[in-house]
């Protein structure tokens, strides 16, 4: 057993992980569709250190092992779907697979995105990670695309930056955030807080309007070209580490 990593029973990790019942893990060891190195574990009460190793090597009912707890993915929101559990119509839970959404802990966005945002967004079941991602006091810039119904004044940039625009019904004004034109009516907004509606409203407050909004950074990392909506994976530690870094600009 590798030192200092956290253990877990092999039927307690299972059914956390969404596979079966405890019960039914048992069985499953049992009639040898556990195998751990091609070796079947028997005992359902095996105790496992949760390593890469494990990851690699333990195979159930002749499928690879999902990923242990600890995951971090990057998804690509599709125009449409709702960043909740339990509203009608499409949920980002849907894109899971259908094992994976029956996890413990389970896994849930870090932040929202609107239904009609689409983008980066990502999902965790570590939930200090995912504290530290949307705490205020980590700044982790969020980068947003977004077409705008009338051309920009101009103005835009500074009233944005400068830390004194109130949006309506708060009592505290935002934080500096980065305008930076693409085109007259486009243009990349990177902000820090994560405010109810926040990019739309900022632009309301400029007397404009979103008419199409998409997100393509966190911190450090940046939604790859080539991850289709409704795509998603798993960030390696680095990539999920790289949220928490600023990116070079
Ligand atoms: N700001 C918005 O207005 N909507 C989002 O989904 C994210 C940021």
């Amino acid at each position: 057993m590798t030192k200092g990593a956290p253990t877990s029973r092999l039927d307690k990790l299972l059914a956390n992980m969404g596979y079966a019942s405890r019960r039914e893990i048992q069985m499953l060891a049992r009639n040898g569709r556990i195998l751990l190195d091609g070796v079947p574990v028997t005992g359902a009460d095996a105790r496992l250190a949760l390593t890469p190793h494990l990851e690699a090597g333990l195979v159930v009912d002749g499928e690879a092992l999902d990923p242990l707890p600890g995951v971090v993915l990057m998804v690509n929101k599709p125009l449409g779907t709702t960043c909740s559990h339990k509203e009608a119509g499409p949920l980002i839970y849907d894109l899971l697979p259908a094992r994976w959404r029956r996890r413990d802990p389970a896994l849930s966005t870090i932040g929202r995105l609107d239904k009609e945002t689409s983008g980066l967004i990502l999902m965790t079941d570590d939930g200090a990670f995912l504290h530290k991602v949307i705490a205020p006091r980590h700044h982790v810039e969020k980068r947003y695309r977004a077409t705008l119904a009338r051309p920009l004044e101009g103005t835009e940039a500074a009233l944005f930056a400068s830390g004194t625009l109130m949006l309506e019904g708060e009592d505290k004004p935002l934080l500096p955030a980065r305008l930076e034109i693409i085109s007259p009516k486009e243009a990349f907004l990177t902000v820090t807080e994560g405010r109810y509606h926040q990019v739309r409203r900022m632009f309301a407050a400029a007397g404009n309007h979103v008419v199409a909004l998409h997100r393509d950074r966190i911190g450090g990392l940046t939604l790859p070209a080539d991850l289709a909506p409704g795509a998603f994976y798993r960030l390696s530690s680095a990539e999920a580490a790289s949220v928490l870094a600023r990116p070079e600009l």
